[in-house]
């Protein structure tokens, strides 16, 4: 089923002719209010291969990437002086805000006292015991990305499971682990359309079936090969997938009858609340991941597992052949990731600021959603927590397949350029917003006003 409305020349109920025209007006809007950032970029940053320091950098919508000058609580300002409400908060790495006074503060004092050491320090003790209790796992481990987290994660299933399969959701987005960049093409399983170099076939390790259909789920884990199912608990990765109810329930009781861990990935539905999606809604992962904004936005990632999972690594250690492992990096556990993180969980990350978030972020759902009706486009708002995402196709998505469905990136892009110029930045991808405890009613309702006119724009 397509939900992408393609029908002659429409995407998403507007006339594709409109939205290229629409998008020209405003990329020379944008590029006219930023000459400087224009100089700089439009020819490339010198020394970079691709123009910028992170190939990412080039996905934006905007014409060129801007420069940006500094980024303080929700707003962000580039070297022309232009200043934007940020929603995108480094695509979740700031969902608490740029630079919280706490983290700043932490970083200025650890920074007095050494950088990296290899050995723990009294903030590390701390952050532990925070764990604990924040996530209610009993026992983690430290790395520098949630890419990394994931990865040694599912290192621990395999190794304590003796299975060499792992699963994932259609429409999955992990980081860059490799064994989870599998989709589903007309049914079948095939890599990743676009992966540089990859040279293994994926879909020989990983099973993959869509989110939100139990009989599949049953059907693949039955084959007794599986050490770990992988998934966020909302699909957020593609057009934001909510679980159908019940669906978390069946994935729990199925993964443990055929003797499947399950690991869940909060890096993103951390916007739920406190704890995570898995606190909020009483989950029970075997392995839990969180990265991007566990440290403020200074590079850290948590991963935990129950007691059980412990005992069995143990018990698996013991009779393991002595050498690496293929998990930890260098510069994870370092002494600037604790303090920050250490700052995050216990004045940045709490129940006063979800309650802010929760309550901003349903205002923004609430105009946005009046928005599309009032426009009369076929498009729909989503939410879990925090984050919010309006998607320019009918709603609510089931799985993966119709998540891709939804996706209109021409469209897509030409609203995220008439944002900017409107005075809000949103993520690059699939129109995602996020709501920090910094964030400003007055923000909110400027997004919501700048969303209405663009809308009214396109649908007239
Ligand atoms: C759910 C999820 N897990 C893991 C990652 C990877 O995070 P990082 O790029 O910081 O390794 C992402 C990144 O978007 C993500 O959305």
């Amino acid at each position: 089923m397509s939900h992408t409305t393609i029908a002659g020349e429409f995407v998403g109920g507007v006339p594709i002719g409109r939205i290229a025209a629409f998008r020209a007006r405003e990329a020379e809007t944008c590029l006219r209010a930023r000459p400087r950032s224009h100089r700089t970029m439009a020819g490339g940053a010198e020394g970079y291969l691709a123009d910028v320091p992170m190939h990412w950098m080039r996905d934006w919508p905007m014409p060129f990437p801007f420069v940006v000058e500094s980024a303080k609580g929700t707003t962000i300002a580039d070297i022309d002086g232009n200043v934007l409400a940020d929603f995108c908060l480094g695509d979740t790495g700031s969902m608490f805000g740029h630079s919280p006074a706490p983290v700043a503060k932490a970083i200025r004092r650890q920074a007095r006292r050494g950088l990296t050491t290899m050995l723990p320090g009294e903030d590390a003790l701390e952050v532990g015991r925070l764990l604990v209790e924040r996530f209610g796992l009993p026992l983690w481990q430290i790395a520098t990305t949630a890419t990394d987290a994931n990865r040694f994660a599912l290192r621990v299933a395999r190794a304590i499971t003796g299975r060499d399969k792992i699963l994932v959701f259609n429409g999955c987005y992990h980081g860059a682990v490799d064994e989870t960049m599998v989709r589903l093409e007309d049914g079948r399983p095939i890599n990743r359309p676009g992966l540089a170099g990859e040279f293994r076939d994926l879909t020989q390790r990983t099973r993959i079936v869509e989110f939100n259909d139990v009989p599949a789920l049953e059907a693949a884990l039955a084959h007794g090969d599986v050490a770990c199912v992988i998934t966020e608990p909302v699909l957020t990765n593609s057009c934001m997938v909510l679980p159908d109810p019940g669906f978390h329930a069946a994935l729990r009781e199925t993964t443990r009858r055929h003797g499947a861990l399950l690991l869940i990935d909060e890096t993103h539905t951390i916007s739920t609340g406190l704890g995570g999606y898995t606190r909020v809604h009483g989950l029970e992962p075997d392995l839990f991941v969180l990265g991007k904004p566990v440290a403020g936005g200074v590079p850290a990632s948590i991963w935990g597992m129950s007691a059980d999972v412990a005992e069995r690594w143990a018990a698996y250690q013991a009779r393991k052949q002595p050498g690496y492992s293929g998990m930890g990096t260098t510069l994870s556990a370092n002494p600037l990731q604790f303090a920050a993180m250490r700052a995050t969980l216990e004045e940045v990350m709490t129940q006063d600021a979800y309650r802010h978030m929760e309550k901003l972020a349903a205002r923004l759902e609430k105009g946005l959603s009046a928005a599309i009706a009032k426009a009369g486009l076929p498009w729909h708002v989503a939410r879990v927590g925090a984050r919010v995402e309006f998607i320019c196709a009918p709603g609510p998505l089931k799985n993966g397949a119709q998540a891709e469905a939804a996706h209109a990136p021409d469209l897509e892009a030409a609203i995220h350029v008439g944002l900017v110029n409107r005075g809000c930045l949103i993520a690059p991808f699939h129109n995602m917003m996020l709501v920090s405890p910094a964030t400003r009613k007055s923000q909110v309702d400027r997004l919501v006003a700048a969303f209405g006119d663009i809308a009214g724009e396109l649908s007239r």
